[in-house]
């Protein structure tokens, strides 16, 4: 597929796989893509599998990511991992403000916009959700709640920051049910996404910034809608646990 922006596909693994699993499911995906150069391909296992990944995507063209990341430095905060840490592990990548962190654990966009500029502090590219419930969709809200996640996750963001920042577009809607937005839906937010990015950091930025579907992408959907203009790639949920499904995403999207 010839892509104004090299695309990018990650497999987000929510909490799923044992480190033997996980270790199972990473040699499948770098045997499987070992020719694959023309997409970025990135795997977010859970943390207590990071470190057993990161060695099996040494030298590969495999990139590894985390699911979320504490704003601070090191101290007093039970429970939490933060950039540094993650960097021990050659973390590349960091999902930041996914609908479940909203939705769980109460993640604000102020909080969200703290994070990335964390992220970007310790050279780890963050991969920033936003996304529309059903009941907004339904409610004509969906551009305003996306403009408002957008201005306040990227907060603070400098030009250089944003461009190596990556946006998921992921309608709550559409994460695991099996429903996927139309390719068409798909695109109109995109490209709403990538114009409040012109007004935020001006038009050479937001032309580079990649912005990723998620929400119930599978190998059969995969090509359709990452061959719209302004889909430069997927955040894929269920069907990152296996190595088929997932490999034959990224293969159907080449
Ligand atoms: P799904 O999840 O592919 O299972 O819908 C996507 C996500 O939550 O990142």
């Amino acid at each position: 597929m010839d892509k104004e922006r090299k695309l990018l596909i990650a497999g987000n693994w929510k909490m799923n796989k044992t480190v033997a699993e996980a270790i199972d499911l990473v040699d499948g995906l770098v045997r499987e893509l070992a020719n694959v150069k023309e997409v970025d391909i990135v795997v977010c296992p859970p943390f207590t599998a990071l470190h057993a990944v990161s060695k099996k995507v040494l030298d590969t063209q495999v990139r590894l990511g985390a699911q979320t990341m504490n704003e601070n430095g090191y101290g007093a905060f039970t429970g939490e991992v933060n950039a540094g840490m993650l960097k021990e592990f050659s973390v590349r990548y960091v999902i930041l403000g996914h609908s479940e962190r909203r939705q769980y654990y109460a993640e604000t966009n102020a909080l969200i916009a703290k994070k990335a500029l964390a992220a970007h502090a310790a050279a780890l590219k963050p991969i920033v959700c936003v996304g529309e419930t059903l009941a907004e969709r339904e409610a004509g809200k969906a551009e305003a709640v996306i403009g408002t996640q957008v201005k306040g996750s990227l907060a603070g963001l400098s030009a250089a920051q944003m461009e190596e920042t990556v946006i998921a577009y992921e309608p709550v809607w559409a994460i695991g049910t099996g429903k996927t937005a139309t390719s068409a839906q798909a695109q109109e937010i995109h490209l709403f996404i990538r114009e409040t990015l012109v007004q935020m950091f001006g038009e050479s930025v937001a032309k580079k910034v990649r912005i990723l579907y998620g929400g119930s992408v599978k190998p059969g959907n995969a090509r359709e809608i990452m061959s719209q203009p302004d889909v430069d790639g997927a955040l894929v949920g269920g069907a990152a646990l296996e190595v088929r499904s997932f490999s034959d995403i990224v293969k159907n999207s080449i």
